[in-house]
């Protein structure tokens, strides 16, 4: 019996360190260590022992049974192991690789010179206020002085959802509902889209941008109105940018003006850039009409204000040297890139 045991064990743990996966290793402790298994089988034939061998026996098989366990318990911790070294090896990443870039976008260059502008007016205490691009014929021209035959409505004509509900063609209709919502002071800058059966061309777009502005309080004048559009001009065109104001006509501004810029090009010599002229028209400015404010709800005896509204298109071709307004619609990615 003693050579039966100490031949199961070397077979067994033989067998258990060739084993190829945990399934084979199963069967060993099932053919050696299992209720049916060899260890079993001549443990049931101690009783044919003497007394004296039982207890030698007995304590041998108990070794034995115990190291065919070790050894089977061993090969699955090593099978394990190589399993996960293996695995790991499959999934390395070369991390030295380098990786796919990714392209980072930047500003249109209407929105960089937005973001000028509501900066620059921020600074001078402004607030940034919205309206709907949908808008009630009455915003857009009704309490804006322009009746339903005012021949301002003529090249200002536009899509119209019903009789009264029109695609806005000036943010000016932002200042009503301002006015209407707040008491003064009135301090806000109002960008935004605006829309006219134009054509397209190169200084021309059906939809455009404006940056409206309105400050209503006691006390302000035409020399508010200078200050501020100039401290705007410098601040978007440099210090040495030179404006001048030239009289106009709006129905919501008395007086009114419309302001040039001097021709960066020639400096007001004339030049083909400026048609020349040496001027380029910029913006419509004002003092916010008296009936304007009555429309509002504000005494025009108390308050006094001054409005203008300005293309962004126009300040941003100014700004960039950009000769065709349609550069600035097309998302021609060569044309965008050079300001990234
Ligand atoms: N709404 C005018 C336009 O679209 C621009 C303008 C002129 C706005 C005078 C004003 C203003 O606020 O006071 O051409």
């Amino acid at each position: 019996m003693r050579e039966s045991l100490l031949k199961i064990r070397e077979s067994a743990v033989g067998e258990a360190a060739r084993a190829a996966d945990g399934r084979e290793l199963e069967n060993l402790r099932v053919k050696y260590l299992g209720r049916k298994g060899e260890l079993t089988a001549i443990l049931k034939q101690m009783g044919g022992l003497s007394e004296s061998e039982r207890p030698v026996i007995g304590q041998l098989a108990n070794e034995v049974r115990e190291a065919v366990s070790d050894a089977i318990d061993a090969a699955g911790k090593k099978l394990s192991n190589e399993a996960k070294l293996l695995k790991l090896a499959a999934e390395t990443l070369d991390i030295t690789l380098p990786g796919t870039p990714l392209a980072r976008g930047h500003k249109h260059p209407l929105t960089i010179v937005l973001d000028e502008v509501v900066d620059l007016f921020l600074g001078m205490g402004f607030n940034v206020a919205e309206g709907p691009e949908a808008e009630l014929t009455y915003y857009c021209f009704d309490a804006l002085n322009t009746g339903e035959h005012h021949p301002a409505r003529d090249w200002q004509d536009t899509f119209y959802f019903s009789d009264d509900v029109i695609l806005r063609t000036q943010t000016s209709s932002v200042q009503i509902r301002v006015m209407e919502q707040n008491k003064p002071p009135i301090r806000i800058i109002s960008p935004g889209r605006v829309y006219r059966k134009d054509e397209v061309d190169g200084t021309h777009s059906p939809l455009f941008h404006q940056v409206e502005g309105l400050v209503v309080d006691r006390g302000i004048t035409f020399s508010d109105l200078k200050g501020t559009l100039e401290t705007m001009i410098k601040g978007i065109y440099g210090p040495d940018a030179v404006i001048r104001f030239r009289p106009h006509h709006f129905p919501y501004t008395e007086p009114s003006a419309e302001v040039d810029l001097q021709c960066f090009n020639c400096h007001g010599s004339g030049c083909g850039l400026c048609k020349h002229e040496g001027w380029i028209e910029l913006l419509g400015s004002g003092m916010v009409h008296p009936q304007v404010l009555r429309n509002c709800g504000i005494d025009p005896e108390v308050y006094s204000g001054f409005a203008f509204g300005v293309g962004l298109e126009r300040l941003c071709m100014g700004r960039f040297d950009i000769r065709d307004m349609r550069m600035l619609f097309e998302n021609d990615t060569r044309f965008l890139r050079q300001f990234s």
